[in-house]
């Protein structure tokens, strides 16, 4: 097992992406923080872990409050001991044309995707300091290099995580923490439906996409768990694609 005595923080882990890092980063033996402000799915996460004989705990935490960040990870490690890996995979998506999109909308997104992404760096950087180790992956989209229609707050959000990802990566080297980014494709969760409510958009989005259909929440744990494990210890301030070839045409 690759994640075998780690302890793993996932925020947005109740459902959709999240869900599928949680429970598979528990397959690998990690123990597992699911954190969301989604009570219910969270707690059906962390008892589908703990069923399969893993360890899980749901923490209620809202990524844009600062406490809620920093109350997560003291929780963390009270009930584990220490923090080994944060996902920042919490994120919220309103789709609308640039003239449609309200200063409102704009300000809810960023709360979420951007500053509360930063809080979750900044909060498990302090522990993982004292540590000398430790890996925050931070999930960003293919929406932060290519442009979509009805995108443009979601992704100038996805956008900002790449520096900070960068920034972060280059103050924490000297105490071991790998700091990286993944860019996940169209993937067939809630969030995506939502976007792709219009047919017209989800014939486009699909038949742009060289494979031919959307990514499923699996597909995508394979990079997680390279950015998680041992294997990417010499990889730091990194973006890593994996979108069905979407993004090389
Ligand atoms: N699905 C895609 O096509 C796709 C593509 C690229 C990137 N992403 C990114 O991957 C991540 C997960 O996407 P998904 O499709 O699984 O979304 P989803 O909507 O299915 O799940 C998002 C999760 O985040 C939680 N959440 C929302 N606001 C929160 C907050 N303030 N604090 C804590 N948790 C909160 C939700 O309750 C939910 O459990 C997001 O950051 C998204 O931007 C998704």
């Amino acid at each position: 097992m690759r994640l075998e005595n780690k302890v793993a923080i996932v925020t947005g882990g109740a459902q959709g992406l999240g869900e599928a890092y949680s429970i598979g980063m528990a397959r690998e033996g990690a123990s597992v923080v699911i954190a969301d402000v989604d009570e219910l799915s969270g707690h059906k996460v962390e008892g589908q872990i703990r069923n399969s004989g893993g360890k899980a705990l749901f923490v209620k935490t809202d990524v844009s409050r600062k406490a809620d960040t920093e109350a997560m990870v003291q929780k963390a490690i009270k009930e584990f001991d220490r923090l080994d890996i944060i996902v920042n995979n919490a994120g919220i998506l309103f789709t609308a044309p640039v003239e449609d999109t309200t200063g409102e909308m704009w300000d809810k997104m960023f709360a979420v995707n951007v500053k509360g992404l930063f809080f979750c760096c900044q909060a498990a950087a302090k522990v993982m300091k004292k540590q000398k180790s430790g890996k925050i992956i931070n999930i960003s989209s293919i929406a932060a290099i290519g442009a979509q229609a009805g995108l443009c707050a979601y992704s100038s959000c996805k956008g900002a995580i790449l520096p900070i990802t960068r920034v972060f990566a280059l103050e924490l080297c000297k105490w071991n923490v790998q700091v990286n980014a993944l860019l996940p494709g169209t993937t067939d969760t809630g969030m995506a439906k939502l976007a792709m409510a219009d047919p017209n958009w989800t014939r486009q989005v699909t038949q742009s996409i060289p494979m031919g259909r959307l990514g499923m929440t699996d597909e995508l744990l394979g990079a997680v768990l390279y950015f998680a494990s041992d294997d990417s210890k010499y990889c730091t301030g990194q973006t890593l694609i994996v979108d069905g070839g979407y993004s090389m045409v």
